[in-house]
């Protein structure tokens, strides 16, 4: 594994306490940063930060979609560690699998509410504070379905296509400020989110990817938490593939 440098730096990573988010929190962890994990479920959180061995942990139970929750979550991050260099929006949901047709209204509220809203509100929360200190690395997660759109799973690949444009918007937004915005776009990579999902859907993913196998969440935190370094500083607004080589663009 090679080293990265986070030392003296400090990240929130949303959904930190399961999958993706947790693998990454682990890395940034390991890479010498203060790491707050945010997430609506306290149980896993509170085993997560038992495994993180992390200078300076912090915990804050929150539910994304809230912005009143994300403010607070905040407030209390910056109160434990100081200051924020890094978030990354790891926090997520698969919704339902149905057709456009029989996509039930609330249903795809609830996924753009978690997956597109809840990255809206935590970057807006934080953009302000890294701009003050002239310095941030935001790395959103969104997903593969976001750039080809995954069929029975409309909700998804909407709410992942929206993380993908405002990613790209706020990275302009923040280009002058020394602070980069990117996202990276995960092919299947088996987690407790399959638990959502139909075997079937899950079949449909993993006969898209070239290499035959599902992504490692520790092949996506390698990523992440390199676009969360000092290193990643001409590259913002940009969309890191993770796919097994099935998106190549
Ligand atoms: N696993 C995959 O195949 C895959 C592929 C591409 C993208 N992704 C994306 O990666 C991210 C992480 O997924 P994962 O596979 O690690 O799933 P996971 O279910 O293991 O982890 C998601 C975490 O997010 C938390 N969470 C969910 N809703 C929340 C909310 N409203 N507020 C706060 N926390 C909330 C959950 O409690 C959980 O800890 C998601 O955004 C997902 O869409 C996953």
């Amino acid at each position: 594994m090679n080293q990265l440098d986070m030392k003296g730096r400090s990240a929130i990573v949303t959904g930190g306490a399961s999958g993706i988010g947790l693998a990454i929190a682990k890395r940034l962890a390991q890479s010498g940063a203060n790491v707050a994990i945010w997430d609506f479920n306290e149980q896993s959180m509170a085993e997560a930060v038992k495994v993180l061995g992390a200078v300076k942990t912090h915990t804050a139970k929150v539910d994304v979609s809230k912005i009143e929750q994300v403010e607070a979550a905040f407030k209390s991050t910056v109160a434990a560690f100081g200051k924020v260099d890094a978030l990354v929006n790891s926090a997520g949901v698969a919704g339902k699998n149905a057709t456009v047709a029989d996509y039930p209204v609330d249903e795809w509220i609830r996924v753009h509410d978690i997956n597109l809203n809840g990255t809206f509100y935590t970057c807006r929360t934080v953009a302000a504070h890294m701009i003050k200190n002239n310095y941030g690395r935001i790395v959103n997660i969104a997903s593969v379905a976001g750039k080809e759109g995954n069929p029975n799973a409309s909700a998804y690949s909407s709410s992942k296509a929206a993380v993908i444009g405002l990613t790209k918007s706020l990275g302009k937004e923040l280009a002058k400020n020394n602070i980069t915005v990117n996202c990276v776009t995960p092919a299947a990579v088996k987690t407790p989110i399959f638990d959502q999902v139909a075997q079937s859907h899950i079949d449909y993913m993993l006969s898209k990817i070239p290499m035959g196998r599902f992504g490692l969440v520790e092949e996506i935190a390698a990523t992440v938490a390199w676009a969360c370094t000092e290193d990643c500083s001409f590259t913002t607004g940009a969309t890191f593939d993770l796919s097994g080589g099935r998106a190549t663009y």
